[in-house]
């Protein structure tokens, strides 16, 4: 049986690491446009749904058996897989590409990390010396509270020049071919570098330590731009430009053009609600289970997993709800963030122009993209842990050499992500083929394994081992009779929807066979270590646990 190795330092210092794994770009960025698109509050039923028939009862199934494997001294998903599958075929190769999905996130979600970084840094400095290169003075001489053509314009080309939607391999050459260390390479290179060294301190050395550094001053730093928001003086007598007017937009049932029931009746709002829950709990990524296999086996994990994820909640649906759309509505208008609801226009296109008009704008702008930062490392540091756990257990790997390969496949995704800039193509089929289809897929085997192999009975004995709250039995059985058929008919409906057109640009064009094809190779690598490493796991180990 493999050595248990690390544990997490204290029940704090896991939550805030779970917590951070879950509060990242898709709370601050993804949802506030989600929620505008599908209907604002009738969105949030569709949302509420979800959050409790999947989030809640699949991220207390992951503490679970994340625990249970710990304790039996596995941290890596194949071993865990095969544990609760008391070894049958094929649910270690199962494990395998569920390890695999979150460090083929990580190929594109270090990108954008990088990106927010170097927006802070923009802003820091025009805050501190006017440089007059800083992205706000770019736009001087707009003016007023009314939309600005000119200057959504000017932000619009930007960020599509800085992060290289014109052509490829724009981060390292100017228009002409000629060689250049631009500020994004720079950035791309520290996010890269601080993430892999977070990992190779070690579980509670690296990434609890900075957890439970980022994560309070990521609130902080919430709250401040929050205060801000919500104290705005309206910035023109013109209605439609007030708070009210900002957080009806968001937040009313009814929205124009459509009515409740229009939306609430709609398959794409359930679809997108459902997809933002496990984008934004992490549920499904594996990164829960790995995280929880270092947890103490006598600590409190029904407590521990109910806080990290309200605590995702309360980041996603108070803070960024009420931190983004609404200033926006106040300054832009409607019609000036209209069709600008896409997860990186919203933070990266309309929000600067709003950091342009308030008062202190490019501080508080500098606070905001640095908060996205600090919320972007924690998550993509918990997508890692899961390929070095496989790594150390399955290849008798040291902490050196595992995390060295694991950024390896990290960072040769990365690298096709930043070259492959135009038209942000590559990066979109990343996202589509392991963010959404690869996670979808593996929830759904996740769950089946936990309810229907594992079973109610000892998750819930799990769940209750030295927890301070009783968990409802029917939560557990829930997952067998509610989550895993909610799961399949999403699924179902998601395929249909969505997988066509892509599996037609596989069959088309190069880019997506190239990234498919580096996605498969990977993933295959993942397998034939897990092939490897069952050998050396006895099934008798296998079999035993209880
Ligand atoms: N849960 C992480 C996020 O929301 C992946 O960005």
């Amino acid at each position: 049986m493999p050595k248990r190795k690390e544990n997490w330092g204290s029940q704090l210092g896991v939550i805030l690491a779970v917590a951070g794994s879950a509060v990242g770009l898709g709370n601050f960025l993804r949802f506030p446009g989600q929620a505008a698109m599908h209907g604002g509050g009738a969105f949030m039923i569709p949302y509420f749904i979800s959050f409790l028939v999947l989030a809640i009862p699949l991220t207390w199934s992951e503490w679970a058996l994340g625990r249970a494997g710990g304790r039996n001294g596995f941290n890596s998903l194949p071993g865990i897989y095969a544990l609760a599958s008391k070894g049958r075929m094929p649910w270690p190769f199962i494990g395998a590409c569920s390890a695999f999905i979150p460090i083929g996130v990580s190929m594109y979600y270090l990108v954008v990390e990088a990106w927010c970084l170097a927006f802070a840094i923009q802003y820091f400095l025009g805050f501190l010396t006017d440089l007059g290169l800083t992205v706000p003075s770019m736009l001087a001489g707009t003016n007023g509270a009314g939309f600005n053509l000119a200057s959504a314009e000017a932000y619009n080309s930007f960020f599509e020049s800085f992060v290289g939607v014109g052509y490829n391999g724009a981060m390292y050459r100017d228009a002409l071919g000629h060689f250049t260390f631009t500020p994004l390479m720079g950035c791309t290179i520290f996010c890269v570098a601080l993430n892999f060294y977070l990992i190779y301190r070690g579980v509670s050395k690296g990434i609890e330590a900075f957890c439970k550094i980022a994560m309070p001053m990521l609130v902080v730093c919430s709250l401040l731009v929050l205060i801000r928001v919500l104290t705005l003086k309206n910035p023109s007598p013109e209605p439609g430009h007030t708070l009210l007017d900002g957080l009806g937009y968001m937040w009313n049932p009814a929205q124009p053009g459509h009515s409740f029931w229009e939306s609430i009746t709609n398959p794409d709002v359930w679809l997108a609600a459902t997809s933002q829950i496990f984008f934004s709990v992490s549920v499904g990524f594996g990164l829960i289970i790995t995280y929880a296999s270092y947890v103490r086996s006598d600590e409190d994990i029904a407590l521990s997993g109910l806080t990290a994820t309200v605590s995702n909640e309360f980041c996603e649906v108070v803070l960024a709800g009420l931190m983004i759309l609404p200033p926006a509505i106040m300054f832009l208008g409607v019609s000036g963030v209209e069709g600008n609801l896409g997860t990186f226009s919203l933070g990266f296109k309309v929000l600067p122009n709003v950091f342009e008009q308030m008062p202190f704008g490019q501080f508080f702008g500098f606070l905001f993209f640095f908060l996205l930062f600090l919320a972007a490392v924690t998550s993509s540091l918990s997508m890692i842990q899961p390929s070095v756990a496989l790594f150390e257990e399955g290849l008798n790997f040291g902490r050196k050499r595992s995390v060295c390969l694991a950024a390896f496949f990290s960072v040769v995704g990365s690298i096709m992500a930043c070259h492959f800039t135009k038209g942000m193509y590559v990066l979109d089929t990343f996202d589509f083929w392991v963010g959404n289809f690869g996670l979808f897929i593996l929830s759904l085997f996740q769950t089946i394994l936990i309810a229907w192999l594992w079973g109610p009975k000892n998750m819930l004995q799990e769940l209750q081992f030295g927890a301070k709250i009783r968990i409802p039995a029917f939560i557990c059985w829930g997952m067998k009779y509610v989550s895993a058929p909610y799961l399949v008919i999403i699924m179902v409906m998601w395929s249909y929807k969505n997988a066509g057109s892509y599996l037609h640009e596989v069959r088309e064009n190069p880019l997506a066979q190239m990234v498919v094809g580096y996605l498969l190779f990977s993933m295959l690598f993942y397998m034939t270590v897990t092939f490897f490493a069952l050998r050396r796991w006895k099934s008798r180990e296998l079999t035993n646990n209880e």
